[in-house]
């Protein structure tokens, strides 16, 4: 049996805006998605900012009646039959809330654990499983209000686990999260799909995603555009080099010079301070280093580097063709963070409060 089937899910939000005639406005977040996730499996769902994944994780863990379309998870219809649905589930999002900062982390998971009806015999011995696999034992007895964005984030998975859910899902887990507490998380959500547990993932870290996921599904705009291994993904982009271009102030003039070269198939800029790095994707064997370099004429150059394709580069290259080809309002997030999440990184205005069901 599939631990999740998404089937044609669509999720349409209805609001009013406007004073003093409100008008009411539809947003098409979700617009027919499909596909599923074996038991065990890692499942990553990529996409930008707004592209539908906390819509679609909210109607999989039964927070959001789907507007139309079915989706199950392991055989329990989430519409006609949430209790069950949220008996083989746990849920994490990236964030703040949802744990007592006054309490110890042994005393919050304490709490949960009776909310949960965990039975009183298997408390003890179940979080003090959880402590270990989530890297916290002996660190529990101190107050999560000096916690760092790391260990509460592995807490919180934690609590997601403590009633056994044979499926959980994890939206923006490592948001926030600095670099090194970010890799201990990859490292325990690894631990966990290597033990049984189902996951689905959402993020917009690429290297993320390529390190921890056995498939992905690529969503923008509402619509899943590609679906893969991580290495299916990448192949997609595989008759192309890429060019990394150290460069000081390339504008959108000089960015538009280079995408008309001929040969060149897509142009990407991740900025870091006062550097940027243009990502200049051509056809594989073009050697278009003059010419690229010639369309930035005027801005300081620094170091010029030519790569394989990664998955990152694949990801931009699904977004543009998927933004190129539909109305679909464009992702408002450049979608370049192979750099591990910083802590300045705002979490997002639609995350729930993550307080369990
Ligand atoms: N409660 C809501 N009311 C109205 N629009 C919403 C609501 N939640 C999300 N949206 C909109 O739905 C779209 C998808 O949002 P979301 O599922 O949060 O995307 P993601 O998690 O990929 O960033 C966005 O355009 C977002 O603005
Ligand atoms: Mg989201």
């Amino acid at each position: 049996m599939l631990a999740i089937e998404a089937d044609a899910l669509r999720r349409t939000y209805t609001s009013r805006t406007g004073w003093p005639r409100s008008r009411r406005t539809e947003t098409e977040a979700v617009r027919g998605v499909t596909f599923e996730v074996a038991p065990g499996e890692l499942f990553g769902l990529l996409g930008p900012n707004g592209a539908g994944k906390t819509t679609t994780i909210k109607m999989l863990n039964t927070l959001l009646l789907p507007t139309s379309g079915t989706a199950r998870v392991f055989g329990h219809d989430v519409a006609r039959d949430p209790v069950a649905v949220r008996r083989r589930i746990g849920y994490v999002f990236g964030g703040d809330r949802g744990l007592y900062d006054r309490l110890s982390a042994l005393d919050n998971l304490r709490y949960f654990a009776e909310l949960y009806g965990v039975p009183a015999r298997d408390q003890k011995r179940r979080i003090a499983e959880l402590l270990d696999l989530v890297g916290l034992t002996g660190r529990e007895r101190e107050r999560v209000e000096g916690y760092s964005r790391g260990m509460r984030q592995r807490l919180h998975i934690a609590r997601g686990l403590l009633h056994r859910p044979d499926v959980l899902f994890l939206d923006e887990p490592s948001i926030g999260v600095d670099p090194v507490a970010a890799r201990d998380l990859r490292r325990t959500v690894a631990d966990l799909a290597a033990a049984g547990t189902t996951v689905l993932l959402t993020t917009h870290y690429m290297a993320e995603a390529d390190e921890l996921c056995d498939r992905i599904a690529v969503i923008a705009g509402g619509r899943i555009r590609a679906l893969g291994t991580p290495e299916s993904l990448k192949s997609r982009v595989g008759d192309r080099d890429v060019l990394d271009i150290e460069a000081y102030g390339a504008g959108e003039e000089a960015l538009d010079r280079v995408r008309r070269v001929p040969g060149v198939r897509g142009v990407s800029t991740e900025d870091r301070g006062a550097v940027q790095t243009v990502s200049v994707q051509t056809d594989r064997g073009a050697e278009l280093h003059a010419p690229v370099l010639a369309a930035l004429d005027g801005v300081r150059i620094g170091r010029v580097v030519s790569r394989e394709p990664s998955l990152e580069d694949a990801y931009i290259a699904i977004v543009e063709e998927a933004t190129a080809s539909t109305e679909a309002p464009a992702p408002t997030e450049p979608p370049s963070s192979t750099e591990p999440p910083s802590s300045t990184e705002p979490s997002s205005s639609t995350e729930p409060d993550g307080v369990p069901a």
